[in-house]
């Protein structure tokens, strides 16, 4: 398993050496006028948090969470295991089983004492059948890269682990369908398909770790969304084994299949509560020939909607990626990861990133836009390139704030979809309603989809902290129509909330949904639906 160290965690961008055939082209600052760096410290320079205590016990801190009628694990149900796994993929060692039950920014810890570790479909299929007639509950387990506490037990739910299913199945270079297990480690899909020419249509800062099936149960969305779309569009088929161990075939690998109700639509996101996702088809991209990236410095928020607006229009379909940073965040990468940034300091960076299949065509648009942003006076400072050591240290600004925050103290993390205009609007609510007992206040996120990651770093988690925070900041996004849980789903921190972006009737009907396809509740209980 590679996870456990934040570090190791994280694979940093990164294409395969040798990949990108089109000529890099030298590091070009932007002929903008510099603003002197401003004497003031960043947010992020107070002393550091204590990151390596065990975080409390799930049951402890959310002492309303009540253990549902499971059995409890006994010796007979162990020996089943080990006679279907053999003992090296059944794990009972309680310092073994501590990783696979503490989530990875350490907000959660159940206590499983029992991990197993399957190498197929059919093994999922007798295990789950087995939970079911003898009623143990089960949470599944990717790459336990989760931000909502959904991958790991509450109470002492068996750990299903998918990382032993980690086999490629077929690759078809012409049409681009890749299927494979549910184990497989991201980055490895990605280094796989670059050899053909094709890359993965998701991409993430957790993709070192996260397997395929968690982002598919997820719905992950990444870096790449406005351009690659969602999961629900790439995802062509999926094999799933229900919670009485059926297996639910239904991996297609065709662009075009209207029989019946799609079904695969009820495993994307769901979370492992309906079933365990043991195979996919994914349709693969053809990799672009042309990488262009370019870092801007902001000064107001009002400046960041009209670039965005003008990327959109300018750059059209080529556009990749288009995300959001605020002063506090970049501090968190740069603050404890000993990150360089090219910029000096403004209130808000942008990262616009292109993809396309002619350098030429690409940069002569870059250019457009950049000259059109300048000339509107809206950026003040920034940097463009498609030389992939350069590009790498800019993304690495983005994607390892997340890990750069571990080192802060607690985080209360938020994933919240609002409408453009509003998009940033919650996070000066936030530091004012929070005041000294936050260290951080935070944004960044991928304000193309408008999808923001708010988040609140204490010192240590308090009940007084969370209840300045929650139900308010559900509450604010419901009242703007926007969504509680954009990308990084409803695990165990949110059942209780997912009433501000979902009707009554419609969660009604995924209870029966629930209900149908796992009367026991046995898979991944007290996670996604409101008890
Ligand atoms: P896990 O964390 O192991 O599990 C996640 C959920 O899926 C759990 O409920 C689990 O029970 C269930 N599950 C896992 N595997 C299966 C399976 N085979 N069948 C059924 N259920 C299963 N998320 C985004 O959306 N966008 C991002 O940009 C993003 N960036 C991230 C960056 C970092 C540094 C980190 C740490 C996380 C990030 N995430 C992001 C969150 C996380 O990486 C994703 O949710 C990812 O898809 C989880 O995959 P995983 O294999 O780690 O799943
Ligand atoms: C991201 O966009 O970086 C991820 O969703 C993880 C996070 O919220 O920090
Ligand atoms: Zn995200």
């Amino acid at each position: 398993m590679l996870i456990k160290g934040a570090r190791q965690l994280i694979g940093p961008f990164s294409w395969p050496p040798g990949s990108r055939p089109f000529p890099a082209r030298p590091f070009m600052r932007l002929p903008l006028p510099s603003l002197p760096i401003p004497a003031r410290p960043s947010q992020f320079c107070r002393q550091l948090a204590s990151v390596g205590a065990l975080p409390q016990l799930t049951k402890d801190r959310y002492p309303q969470v009540k253990r549902g009628s499971f059995s409890k694990l006994e010796q007979t149900h162990l020996q089943f295991f080990r006679d279907l796994l053999g003992s090296n993929r059944v794990i009972t060692d309680e310092d073994e089983c501590q990783s696979f039950n503490i989530d990875w920014i350490k907000n959660v810890r159940g206590f499983s004492q029992c991990i197993l570790k399957p190498k197929s479909t059919e093994e999922v299929s007798k295990i789950l059948a087995f939970c079911n007639n003898n009623r143990i509950a089960v949470c599944p387990q990717g790459g336990n890269t989760g931000l909502v506490g959904g991958s790991v037990p509450v109470f002492d739910e068996v750990v299903l682990w998918t990382g032993q299913m980690n086999k490629i199945i077929n690759l078809d270079e012409t049409s681009g369908v890749l299927v494979c297990q549910a184990g497989c480690i991201l980055e490895n899909l990605e280094t796989f398909v670059g050899d053909s020419g094709l890359m993965i249509p998701l991409d993430l800062g957790a993709k070192g770790s996260c397997h395929i099936g968690g982002n598919v149960s997820t719905n992950a969305g990444g870096l790449r969304l406005v351009r690659y779309g969602n999961l629900h569009g790439s995802i062509l088929g999926i094999e799933a084994v229900k919670a009485d161990g059926e297996i639910i075939d239904c991996l297609s690998t065709l662009k075009k299949d209207n029989t019946g109700y799609h079904l695969k639509h009820l495993f994307i996101g769901s979370e492992g509560t309906l079933g365990i996702v043991t195979k996919v088809a994914i349709h693969c991209p053809s990799k672009p020939n042309a990488i262009n990236v370019a870092f801007l410095g902001l000064k107001s928020f009002d400046d960041v909607l009209k670039t965005m607006k003008q990327a959109k229009q300018q750059l059209g379909e080529i556009l990749s990626s288009c995300e959001l940073i605020d002063e506090a965040s970049l501090g968190l990468a740069t603050g404890h990861l000993q990150l360089k940034c090219p910029l000096g300091v403004y209130p808000f960076y942008m990262l616009i990133e292109t993809h396309g299949s002619n350098n030429e065509h690409d940069e002569e648009k870059m250019n457009t836009f950049l000259e059109s942003i300048m000339a509107d006076g809206l950026v003040e400072d920034g940097t463009t390139t498609n030389e992939v050591s350069k590009m790498n240290n800019i993304w690495a600004l983005r994607e390892r704030i997340t890990e750069g925050s571990t080192h802060e103290g607690y985080i209360f993390k938020y994933d919240i979809s609002l409408p453009t205009e509003n998009f940033y609007s919650l996070v000066p609510i936030m530091k004012e309603r929070m005041g000294e007992s936050a260290k951080v206040v935070c944004g960044y996120g991928h304000i193309g989809d408008g999808n923001i990651h708010l988040q609140v770093i204490v010192n240590e988690f308090t009940q007084d902290a969370l209840n300045k925070i929650e139900p308010f900041i559900y509450e604010y996004t419901s009242k703007l129509k926007g969504s509680v849980s954009a990308e990084h789903g409803v695990g165990f921190r949110k059942p209780k909330y997912i009433h501000y972006s979902k009707s009554p009737e419609a969660i009604a009907l995924m209870k029966e949904l629930k209900t149908m396809m796992d009367p026991n509740g046995i898979l991944n209980p007290y996670k996604v639906l409101p008890s």
